[in-house]
């Protein structure tokens, strides 16, 4: 079965009706685990502009990519719903998760918009190896987007929201799947698709959603996610997995980002030392969802 066929075949809105409630409330959330939703929240409603963004480009009319493009878009609206839905749950008063969406956009930076413009030019002059990028890109993310829900299941005392993040991250593996096969794809070969990956995350690489807040704020939400020196083990294990792409041996724009948001951090979550940056090796293979 193709990528696309398996894709269609399981895609679905992660299930919450079955979750138990009271038993949520039961445990409760932490401060910090409040603070990590609504940033979670924020960043899966914000795909719908990202899907906007992309959908409209000429490039992205190819029916396969349509096809995922919706699935996604649809499945990463539901996390949104479905976190938001939690937190309510647990007496956290909040918008609704499409209330908050158009609130955060609103407050969209000149970051996020001049980014919408690089990629309406890009796929403009270079269609092909826009597609190859937005793949290559979207596996970085996903990935990232993975360990950050695994972090959460690993750290919570509520079962309950150890549960929604276990099904959600099932759909994030499938999501990183069909990136990542899809740039291993469009990278083999193709010297110069690679070289243009690598340029741009070398030099543009930050979190999802970091357009939408400020660079400090972001590093700050990502570093409660993974403090001190677990933000480093998280962005080698990203590069690791990267690295088994075409052309992305030694890949470390990651670990750079890590390094160069240290002095923002407030010292709590600092890291004591900062890593060696550079080397991974390459590999083979297909990512499984
Ligand atoms: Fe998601
Ligand atoms: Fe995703």
């Amino acid at each position: 079965m193709s990528d696309i066929a398996q894709h269609v075949a399981v895609s679905d809105r992660v299930d919450i009706e079955d979750l138990d409630w009271d038993l949520a409330r039961k445990h409760g959330l932490t401060d910090q685990e409040v603070e990590s939703l609504k940033f979670f929240a924020d960043i899966e409603s914000q795909t719908v502009y990202y899907f906007l963004e992309v959908a409209k480009l000429q490039v992205a009319r190819d029916p396969d990519l349509l096809t995922f493009l919706t699935m996604w878009n649809y499945e990463e609206y539901f996390h949104s719903h479905a976190i938001t839905r939690l937190m309510e749950e647990c007496g956290v008063k909040l918008e609704s998760a499409t209330e908050r969406s158009t609130q955060v956009r609103k407050n969209a930076r000149l970051k996020a918009k001049l980014e919408d413009f690089a990629q309406t030019m890009m796929a403009k002059v270079v269609p092909q190896r826009f597609v190859a990028l937005w793949m290559f890109w979207g596996a970085l993310q996903e990935c990232l987007t993975m360990q950050a829900y695994e972090e959460v299941i690993r750290s919570t005392k509520n079962p309950v929201l150890a549960e929604l993040f276990r099904r959600i991250a099932k759909q994030e593996r499938r999501h990183f799947a069909y990136y990542f096969n899809q740039a291993r794809d469009r990278l083999a070969d193709n010297k110069g698709n690679q070289t243009f990956c690598r340029f741009i995350a070398k030099h543009f690489y930050a979190p999802v959603g970091s357009g939408v807040k400020t660079d400090a704020q972001s590093a700050e939400l990502v570093a409660r996610l993974f403090p001190n020196e677990r933000i480093f083990e998280v962005m080698s294990y990203i590069e690791r997995r990267m690295a088994q792409l075409p052309g992305m041996a030694g890949l470390d724009a990651c670990t750079r980002w890590a390094a160069k948001i240290q002095p923002m951090l407030p010292a709590d979550l600092r890291a004591a030392s900062v890593p060696q940056i550079g080397g991974s090796k390459p590999s083979g293979g297909r990512a499984a969802a």
